[in-house]
């Protein structure tokens, strides 16, 4: 039966995405939100990063998205309900946007020190 299997394909994705970790989820969502990937302007740990260079009136110019991974939470939160210029407008949910901010305080915690509250031996 063709027909069944193609229904409960997309069911089966979306049960197998489920199981995803926080880690998996956020490092997705910040390379495919519903648009283009944050890493494009942004860098792949939102370090900031030149898109393109231009000329304008003779000078040469780049366009580029600022760094991303030193604003407070709130200040993120912010830029990305409200309309920024040169960049896609998202609609993201809060959710979508704390797993974001998740995933860029990730990228850029110092490797060595892991925060470990409870030692396990
Ligand atoms: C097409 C390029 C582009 C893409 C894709 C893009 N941005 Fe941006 N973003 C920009 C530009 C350019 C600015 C600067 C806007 C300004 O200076 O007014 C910006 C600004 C921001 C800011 C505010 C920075 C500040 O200092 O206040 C945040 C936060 C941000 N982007 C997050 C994201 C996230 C998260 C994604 C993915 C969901 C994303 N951006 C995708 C180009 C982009």
């Amino acid at each position: 039966m063709p027909h069944l299997f193609l229904l409960l394909f997309p069911l089966f994705l979306s049960a197998e995405s489920s199981f995803i970790t926080q880690e998996e989820y956020s490092t997705q969502l910040y390379h495919s939100p519903r648009g283009i990937g944050c890493h494009l302007c942004h860098g792949e740990k939102g370090e900031g990063k030149i898109v393109a260079k231009y000329k304008h009136k003779n000078h040469l110019k780049d366009f580029k998205g600022p760094a991303i991974n030193t604003l407070s939470y709130q200040e993120f939160y912010t830029a990305l309900t409200e309309r920024q210029r040169g960049m896609p407008r998202y609609f993201l949910i809060e959710d979508e946007i704390k797993a974001l901010y998740y995933y860029l305080e990730q990228r850029n915690r110092p490797k060595k020190k892991k925060k470990k509250k409870h030692a396990h031996k």
